[in-house]
Formats: structure tokens, C-alpha cells, sequence
């Protein structure tokens, strides 16, 4: 089989694995945070320690996809490559010191890093190898521009969110409360929002089928946990406000 075949072939598997995580989802959650289940997720791992090595396959999978290249990354790829080591230069080593919650479980880190690793390959490859090329007239193209608007917009909305989380705890306190300000005013999960923003950027930013697997995967595991999370907090947190959304303000 031919890298182009397999990579199809992975892209196909992504979005099929995303189809089935949606469904399993709705039934049972990830076991991190307040689902966690140590009985049968496996020991848990520091929190800095399980974030960075689950998301540490995206900078380096997709850096060596770069310095690999057969040939000299167009304008329109390096552009790409610079959201996507925007956001994981972020995730890998700045968002794992940050969260105030408990560590994640070893399986839901060994899931995580398989499917980073699958993710940084398919992306990378795409960008600098086996798509069509991007060279630099792709830097003034609509769907680059909206792209590029909607990663910023995503990525300031959920590290704010997540912000606007960690302050509603002391280091070391486990205690749920009810978030305000920021978008919490309009859901209950604007990270996740700000997530699924992100990722349809960068969809649209590099026009390809495996930027719609990391949004479609996104969105097979935080749609249905954003309902459950809303779900929760209404049942566990008295005076929770009625009128908050899930995900999406005023919809749903
Ligand atoms: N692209 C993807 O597929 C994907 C998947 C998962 C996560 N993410 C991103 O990773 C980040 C973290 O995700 P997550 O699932 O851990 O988010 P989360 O469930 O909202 O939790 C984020 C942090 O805030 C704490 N927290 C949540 N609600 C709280 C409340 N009401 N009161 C006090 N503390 C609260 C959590 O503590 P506990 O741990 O104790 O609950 C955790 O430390 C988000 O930006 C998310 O978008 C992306």
C-alpha cells in the first residue's frame, strides 16, 4: 500500500472513530474530572504529566512531518503550521501546569496520545506532502481568512473559559461551583465552544478532510459531554442560572 492510500485509509478510520465516539459518549462518559472511574480507567497521572504527554505527539508528529519534507513548505503550509504550533506549543507546555482539577486516568492519556499521534500525521503529511499545496495566493483566500479569524476567536474563548474555571478554586480544593462572567454568562461549557470554534477554523483554514477529523473527533467527544456537564450542574448545584445553555447560546 501507498503512503496516499494509507493516509486515506486513516482519515476514513478517523472519521469512522468519531461517528462511534459520538454515540458511545452519549451513553458513557471519559472517565476524567468529575466521571472519573479508577477502577477500570487505570491509575491516575499527575495532571502536568498526563496532559503532556497525551498532547505531546501533535508538536512533535507534525514537526517531523515538517522537517521531513520532500520539498520546501509554500507560504500557504508554513502559514498552517504557524495555528497549528500556536495552539499546541499551548496545550503541550503551558496548559498542563495550569488546570486546578485532578490528574486523568492512564487509559484516557493512552487514547488521547494515539489519537494525537494520528491526528499530527494525517495534518502534517496533508500540509506538507501529500495535499495539493498551498502556496502563497491561499493567504488571501476567503476560507483561509475566515479560518484563520475563527481559530483566534476559538482559542481566545476557551483559554479564557478555562481561566474563568481555575479561579473558582484554591490550589488543592475539589469543590464544584457555579462559573460566571465571560461567556458563562450565556453556557455552561464555553471551552468546549471555544474548542469546536477553533477546530471548524482550522477546517475551513486548510480545506481538507483531515482537518475535519480532529473537528469531527472534537466534536464527538465534547458535544455530548457539554450536555452532560450542564446536566450535572444543575443537578448538583442549587441556584444554578435557568436560563444558561449547554453549548451553543440560546440554542442548545
Ligand atoms: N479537542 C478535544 O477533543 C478536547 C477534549 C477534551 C478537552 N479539551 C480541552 O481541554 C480543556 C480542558 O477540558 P476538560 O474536559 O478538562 O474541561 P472541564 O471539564 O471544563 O474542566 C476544566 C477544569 O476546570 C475544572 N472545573 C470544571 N467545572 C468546574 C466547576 N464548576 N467548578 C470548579 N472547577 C471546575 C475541572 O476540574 P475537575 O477535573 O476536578 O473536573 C478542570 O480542572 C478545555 O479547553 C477543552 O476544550 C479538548
Amino acid at each position: 500500500m501507498d503512503e496516499a492510500t494509507f493516509h486515506e485509509f486513516l482519515v476514513f478510520g478517523l472519521l469512522v472513530f468519531a461517528g462511534l465516539t459520538a454515540l458511545g459518549s452519549i451513553f458513557v462518559p471519559a472517565p476524567y474530572g468529575r466521571y472519573a472511574r479508577p477502577r477500570w480507567a487505570g491509575p491516575d497521572l499527575p495532571t502536568w504529566l498526563a496532559w503532556m504527554l497525551m498532547e505531546l505527539p501533535q508538536p512533535v508528529g507534525f514537526g517531523l512531518c515538517l522537517a521531513l519534507a520532500a520539498a520546501a513548505p509554500s507560504a500557504g503550509a508554513w502559514a498552517l503550521a504557524g495555528l497549528w504550533f500556536f495552539h499546541y506549543v499551548y496545550r503541550t507546555l503551558i496548559y498542563p501546569f495550569l488546570p486546578r482539577g485532578g490528574g486523568l486516568s492512564l487509559s484516557v492519556v493512552l487514547l488521547g496520545f494515539a489519537l494525537n499521534a494520528g491526528f499530527s500525521y494525517a495534518n502534517g503529511r496533508w500540509l506538507f506532502g501529500l495535499g495539493p499545496g498551498r502556496g502563497a495566493d491561499w493567504l488571501l483566500d476567503g476560507r483561509f481568512l475566515a479560518g484563520a479569524g475563527l481559530f483566534f476567536l476559538g482559542f481566545g474563548l476557551h483559554t479564557t473559559s478555562d481561566a474563568i474555571l481555575r479561579r473558582l478554586r484554591p490550589p488543592g480544593d475539589r469543590t464544584y461551583r457555579i462559573p460566571a462572567g465571560g461567556a458563562f454568562r450565556w453556557v455552561s461549557c464555553p471551552n468546549y465552544l471555544g474548542e469546536l470554534v477553533q477546530w471548524t477554523g482550522w477546517a475551513l483554514a486548510s480545506w481538507s478532510l483531515a482537518g475535519v477529523c480532529i473537528l469531527a473527533v472534537s466534536a464527538a467527544n465534547l458535544v455530548p459531554r457539554a450536555l452532560r456537564h450542564h446536566r450535572w450542574l444543575k443537578e448538583h448545584l442549587p441556584d444554578y442560572p435557568p436560563g444558561r445553555k449547554a453549548l451553543v447560546p440560546f440554542v442548545l
